[in-house]
Order: structure tokens, then sequence, then C-alpha cells
């Protein structure tokens, strides 16, 4: 089983995108997020709001081939117009957003009231689907059940039925939670983590970057 994938989304608001395309570069599995597709297609503007569009605009600035360091940048490009948007292992499907729009699609806690569009979703891939995007980590299953890390204790053991599992956010977590979010699975347990790291530090970096909105730093503090 490949030890670490990293489910995409690693730049776009904060305030180390080199770093974090390096650290990508050297994980099992890394996948393209909306945010990596909008570095690469200039299609910002379709679906971010100005604040997003104003960093990403400062993120693709630093990778500029222009920049002094311009064979690594030019390497961490190809790297991020080479990665894929969907990963399967062992029967497991690996997304950013969702299975039926791999990219941009949200699962939100509420699509259990929206069932024809959860099946859709469900239909879409064979047992366990892992996604991010929304930066809420929580369990869909199949039966129209959804629940929260706090509900299982962090803990939660799968089930027969279809499930997705949306891992939360390393970077940005919006669950209330500062601390950075992630998960272990097992093939047979999800555990959902929760890390400490010094939030404050990364915001202070967000705020002497005048590009950067500082309520992304702000936001960094109280974990929305
Ligand atoms: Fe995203």
């Amino acid at each position: 089983m490949t030890e670490i994938v990293c489910l995409g989304d690693f730049v776009g608001y904060g305030p180390n995108p080199k770093e974090c395309i390096d650290l990508a570069v050297g994980l099992g599995v890394s996948l393209k997020g909306n945010h990596e597709e909008a570095l690469l297609t200039e299609f910002e503007g379709a679906m971010f709001n100005d604040r997003a569009q104003r960093s990403l605009a400062w993120t693709r600035r630093q990778l500029s081939p222009l920049n002094p360091d311009r064979e690594a940048n030019v390497s961490r490009w190809t790297f991020l117009g080479a990665l894929k948007v969907t990963h399967t292992e062992d029967g497991i499907l690996y997304v950013h957003g969702s299975p039926r729009s791999p990219i941009t699609e949200y699962i939100y806690p509420r699509d259990i009231y929206q069932s024809e569009k959860l099946h859709e979703i469900f239909d879409r891939f064979e047992s366990v689907c892992f996604c991010g995007h929304s930066h809420v980590p929580g369990i869909w299953t199949e039966d129209m059940v959804y629940l929260t890390p706090q509900e299982v204790n962090y803990h939660y053991r799968l089930v027969k039925n279809k499930t997705i599992i949306n891992v939360g956010s390393v970077g940005q977590p919006r669950d209330g939670d500062p601390r950075a979010t992630y998960v272990l699975f097992d093939g047979e347990r999800v555990i959902f983590r929760k890390l400490d790291y010094d939030v404050r530090a990364t915001a202070d970096k967000i705020r002497v970057i005048p590009e950067l909105d500082p309520f992304l730093a702000d936001r960094l503090l109280s974990g929305r």
C-alpha cells in the first residue's frame, strides 16, 4: 500500500508554495486539486473569489521560471503538469473533490438529504473513496448516514456499505480546530489525526506578504 497519499491543494493559500510542492514531489502519490489546476490553466476567474485569485497570482509569481531558481521552478511546473486527478489502489479510490468530478465537486454533510447526488457518486467507486476539497473531515455511508470524526471518537472501522471519507485539511482546516488534520488507514480502520503545529508562525508569514489576504492568516488561527 502507498505510504502517503496527498489529495491535492498543496498550494493556493499558504506562504510556502515552493516548499509544499517539493514535499509533494517526495510523497508516494500526489493528486491534483482545484488550486493546482488553476495554477496550470489560469481558469480561476470562473470559480475563485478575489482573495483566492490574488493568492494564486502571487503563488504563480513565486514559481516563475524568470526567478533566479529557474531550474527548480521549471521542474516544479513539470511535476504540477503531470499530476493525476485520481488514484486507485486495492479497490480504494483517492480524489481531491469527488468521484464524478475529481477536481471541483464538493461533498457536503447535507448531501445525505440529496440521495440522488450521493447515489450517483457512490456508483462511481467500488468500496471506499478518500477525498478532501471541503477542508472538513467526515464520513458518508451508502445508506445515507453522515458522521463527524467526533461522533466516532476519531476512529472508524469500515462497514460493508460503500464509504466516503473526507480526510480534512493539513494546511487550512475548516472544522473549527486549527490543528493540521489527516487520516491514517490500514485497510480496515480510519483514524482521524489532529496535529499541533506553530499555527501563529504560519499566520505571521502570511501577514507579511501583501498579496495574501490577512483573512487567510486569521482563518488559520480559528480553523475556519
Ligand atoms: Fe480544493
